[in-house]
Parts: C-alpha cells; sequence; structure tokens
C-alpha cells in the first residue's frame, strides 16, 4: 500500500474533508464567477463605448438612475459573500481544532527531518503513522527543535509543531488507504524530505499490527519505569489520594484543577505537566515548597509524553473518588481543594 504519487487534488480520506472542500468549491466558484463576468464587461464596454467623435459621455448620474442604488447593490452583494466565506470557514475552523474527548491519542514528535510517533499501547514508528478507520484521532505534537507542521492533504488538516509546547490535531480517517505526511513548514535544509506515511486500516489490522508492539510496554508502563528511576515517588505519592507534605499526590490529578502558590489556578493538562517537570518553580500548587529540582536537559520529549501518559493513567480525568485508605491522613488541608466538589479530596478526608 503506498500513497499515490501525483494527483491534481488530493483524496477524501477524513470526516473533514468534504467540508473543507465544499467551503474551497464555494471559494473557486465564486471567483471564476466574478473574474468572468469582470473580464467579459471589459471587453465589451471597452468595444461598445469606444471613441468614435470627440464628446464627452454624460455622468451616469445625470441620467437620473442615481449612483446611490448602484454603490448600494455592488457594497451589499460582497459583504454578503464574504460574510459566508467567513461564517463557513469560521465553523470548519472551530470543529477541526476541538478534538473529541473520547478521540484515540497518538503522540507526534518533529525533529529535523522526521517524525517519531508513539502510540498509548507502546508501538513507536517513525514516519509512518499507523490508525484504525473511522475512529476520532487526537495528535498531540510537539518538536525537539524548531518549528514544523503536520500536515495530511487528505485529511485536510494540519497544524504547527512547536518545541516546548503541545499542540492538537484531529481527524476521522474515513477511507482504508495509505496518504502522504508532509512537513509544511519550511525547518531547514530537509525540510522537504521530512515526509512520511499514513496507514489507515480496518480495526482489526490495526490490532494485529498493535499487537506486534515494540515489547517495551505500553507508554503508561514506559512512564512508571522514567517515574521510578528518576525517583519522582520519593515526594510525589501516586497510589491513593493522600499526601506527604513534599510534593502533591499525582493520583487523580489529572484533568482536575488545582490551587496555585500565587492564588490562581490552573488545570492539570499535558502542557501542565510537562511545565511542572521542565521548570518546577514556576507554578507551585498552593501549599507546596519549591523543593524540586528541575528536569531540563535530562528529559527528551519522548519520555516527558511517557511520564505525561503514566500521570494520565493514575486516575480518571474527572477526579472520580480514589479508593479511601483505612489510616490515611491528610498531612495537608490545602490539598483538599484539589479539586472543586472534591470528590478525591474528601475520600481522603474521612
Ligand atoms: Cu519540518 Cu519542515
Amino acid at each position: 500500500m503506498e500513497p499515490r504519487s501525483f494527483q491534481l487534488f488530493p483524496e477524501a480520506a477524513s470526516n473533514f474533508a468534504g467540508q473543507v472542500d465544499g467551503l474551497y468549491a464555494f471559494l473557486v466558484l465564486t471567483s471564476a464567477f466574478f473574474s468572468l463576468i469582470i473580464a467579459f464587461f471589459t471587453v465589451f464596454f471597452a468595444i461598445k463605448y469606444r471613441r468614435k467623435d470627440n464628446t464627452i459621455p454624460t455622468p451616469i448620474d445625470e441620467h437620473g438612475i442615481g449612483g446611490m442604488i448602484l454603490e448600494i447593490t455592488w457594497s451589499v452583494i460582497p459583504l454578503g459573500l464574504s460574510m459566508v466565506m467567513f461564517g463557513w470557514g469560521a465553523v470548519i475552523f472551530f470543529t477541526e481544532s476541538r478534538p473529541p474527548a473520547d478521540a484515540m491519542n497518538v503522540y507526534v514528535t518533529g525533529k529535523q527531518w522526521m517524525w517519531k510517533i508513539q502510540h498509548q499501547e507502546g508501538a513507536r514508528e517513525i514516519n509512518e503513522l499507523h490508525i484504525p478507520v473511522d475512529r476520532d484521532i487526537r495528535l498531540t505534537m510537539t518538536s525537539e527543535d524548531v518549528i514544523h507542521d503536520f500536515f495530511v492533504p487528505a485529511f485536510r488538516t494540519k497544524s504547527d509543531v512547536l518545541p516546548g509546547k503541545y499542540t492538537t490535531e484531529w481527524f476521522r480517517p474515513t477511507k482504508i488507504g495509505a496518504y502522504h505526511i508532509f512537513c509544511a513548514e519550511y525547518c531547514g535544509t530537509k525540510h522537504s524530505g521530512m515526509i512520511g506515511v499514513v496507514y489507515v486500516m480496518s480495526q482489526a489490522d490495526y490490532n494485529d499490527w498493535l499487537a506486534k508492539g515494540s515489547g517495551e510496554g505500553s507508554m503508561a508502563e514506559q512512564g512508571q519505569a522514567l517515574f521510578n528511576q528518576l525517583g519522582c515517588g520519593n515526594c510525589h505519592p501516586s497510589t491513593v489520594q493522600r499526601t506527604n507534605g513534599r510534593a502533591p499526590n499525582l493520583a487523580g490529578i489529572y484533568g482536575t484543577t488545582v490551587d496555585l502558590k500565587d492564588g490562581s489556578r490552573v488545570k492539570v493538562d499535558e502542557a501542565y505537566i510537562r511545565e511542572s517537570v521542565l521548570n518546577p518553580e514556576g507554578r507551585i500548587v498552593a501549599g507546596y515548597d519549591n523543593i524540586m529540582p528541575t528536569f531540563k536537559g535530562l528529559m527528551t520529549e519522548d519520555g516527558l509524553l511517557k511520564l505525561v501518559e503514566y500521570v494520565k493513567s493514575l486516575g480518571p480525568a474527572n477526579g472520580a473518588p480514589m479508593p479511601a485508605v483505612p489510616g490515611t491522613v491528610d498531612l495537608n488541608p490545602k490539598q483538599t481543594q484539589l479539586k472543586a466538589g472534591g470528590t478525591a479530596a474528601q475520600a481522603g478526608k474521612k
């Protein structure tokens, strides 16, 4: 299965393809319609009203037609057309910007000049992305060096891939096949070679492909190994909702909103976890001291993504109660504010 090598128009292989193509067709046809009309009348009037003698033509107003109606018409029609383009484009933009909550997560790291891809289950690939058909796929992406851009023309979606930040892109592939991946942001001499292939497979084929795996365990398991190896657990409890007073418990923390020392609040998402590893003194959870060393320079982007997956695996995203353990002592009352509605925290309080 190879992507088609030359096409005038990319295949339509995702949920967005029809929407984007519809808007594109509208733009092209509108432009073509007005271009042809203008070109036609330019030539037609040039011939019809060509200079035959020395009389000066009467301005349009003096014929009594009035310029007003004409001017309103040629203002209102283009305004209407451009608002249709704006509204239509905005709807597609917002849909493409909001991945569904239950989308399947795949991690992408851009690097001069390759795409490194990690699946939650542990499989890893380079310049290839295997995904099942008819599933919402969410890519969480970052770069190890410069700005890249992950573009799959057949899916009609693309997004910048930035160093030091996570960006996302989502789509639902609708057609089994192989499609091009391009880097769509100039990123150095081999930018044009930073290409790859998306393989959209049936769910059964995808399961077979996943089963071959990397033999290294899931991303969360690898993240746990890293967590242990780096000694994170010496300060961060990760099993039940309690605290030792040194650092926030990570169980169930993903997806919650925590109070910070400076009085503000932050949602614990991929970006905040990443930031807390690399720049722990930046936004400290209320009730804790700045005692964590930075892991900047010690962690690869791949490693960070594994840690993120591990923290995500530690508890439900919406803060459902963690099992309370008899004799659990809440050493830190601040921690009970961990989650508004405090289900997890209350469990620890009893
Ligand atoms: Cu990476 Cu262009």
